[in-house]
């Protein structure tokens, strides 16, 4: 296990902010109208927040975190308006159930709305919704410097060649500049990548979407490619490392990522290919002893018709639409945290690294 990330990542610039908080209000890009427009969303009420969240106009496991933590403060406000302490507490109790069940899979949704619920537990007050408002800047200023720390620990992990990443795990997933690509960004800025296939991701195109707009902000070669191409450029190039981010790691090292990554590790598995999961501390379920347990959201099935546009059939066209899966620790050959690297993923190494 390492346990010093030896980087200053200190000039590298943010080129996108999925999450910010001004004037009150948290204001999310609206990811659904990426690559073509850049547009922001701003949240006064909690409840918008969970709308953008369930939409997917804010997501990726960290960002959907602060996010959430963010709505949390906005629910203090809101529940401050009302008259007595008892009203001010079920709304506010109400509230953060809704916010944390925004999404199922990610760790960090619940993990944040928990934190925040702990900094007002027996102090609910007047002051409440200025606590809260820092903490959530709290939490969101540690995804950035997770990311930072991901970066410096995964970068010298990744062979010089080209590498594959799947879904995203970029800026607009995060508070920072990412996990997954974070770490692409640094191994790219060392000249240890000369090139990333970024996997379209069906159904909603996170990667032809979102990763390809970061890469071309970035100015990093990319190449997309559809998600059953992978295995015909792991033959066929020089690919050195899968990156990709989780949703929730399980205490013995499995991990949930968008659906198709599971797919993507037995490729790597099969082409001996290093498979790497980049994730924050607040990824990880200690609680959840294997992937087995893990939550799976199942999402609607016109995320995968709607590509038919006009075209729809006539007669009735059954869909399955898992969101996420989960790639067994035994697939893994490195899991890149804050903390360290725990390689290969065990739930002895895993647990090591939060023993510091
Ligand atoms: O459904 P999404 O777009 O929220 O799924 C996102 C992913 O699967 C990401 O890879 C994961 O959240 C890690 S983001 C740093």
């Amino acid at each position: 296990m390492e346990q010093k990330s030896q980087i200053d990542l200190g000039q590298l610039e943010q080129v996108a902010f999925a999450v910010q908080w001004k004037d009150d209000c948290c204001v999310l890009m609206d990811q659904t109208k990426l690559p073509g427009e850049e547009t922001y969303l701003r949240c006064k009420d909690y409840r918008e927040v969970v709308r953008a969240i369930k939409e997917l106009i804010v997501r990726g496991a960290p960002a959907i975190g602060v996010a959430g933590a963010y709505a949390v403060a906005l629910a203090a406000k809101q529940a401050l308006q009302l008259a007595s302490a008892s009203e001010q507490m079920g709304f506010f109790e109400k509230a953060t159930a809704e916010i944390s069940a925004a999404r199922p899979t990610a760790s960090n949704l619940r993990w944040a709305v928990e934190q925040m619920k702990a900094v007002v537990r027996d102090r609910w007050g007047a002051g409440a919704f200025e606590m809260l408002n820092q903490h959530a800047i709290r939490i969101h200023e540690q995804d950035v410097s997770c990311n930072r720390a991901i970066a410096g620990f995964g970068a010298p992990l990744v062979v010089p060649g080209e590498v594959i990443t799947y879904c995203n795990a970029g800026e607009l997933a995060t508070g920072g500049i990412g996990t997954a690509v974070g770490v692409i960004i640094e191994a790219f800025r060392r000249g240890r990548v000369s090139r990333v296939y970024v996997c379209e991701t069906r159904p909603v195109l996170q990667g032809l979407r979102l990763t390809a707009w970061e890469m071309h902000k970035r100015g990093i070669p990319f190449t997309a490619i559809c998600d059953n191409m992978a295995a015909t450029v792991m033959k066929q190039r020089k690919v050195t490392a899968v990156i990709t981010g989780a949703d929730r790691i399980a205490a013995n090292g499995d991990a949930a990522n968008k659906i198709g990554t599971y797919g993507l590790a037995v490729l790597a598995n099969h082409h001996q290919i290093p498979f790497f999961v980049a994730a924050p501390s607040s990824t990880f379920d200690l609680e959840t002893p294997t992937g087995a347990q893990i939550p799976i959201e199942e999402r609607s099935g016109e995320e995968i018709i709607g590509i038919l546009r006009n075209n729809r059939p006539k007669f009735p066209l059954p869909v399955f639409n898992p969101s996420f899966d989960v790639t067994p620790s035994s697939l893994i050959s490195a899991i890149i945290c804050e903390k360290g690297v725990a390689k290969p993923p065990t739930q002895k190494s895993i647990a090591d690294l939060f023993k510091g």
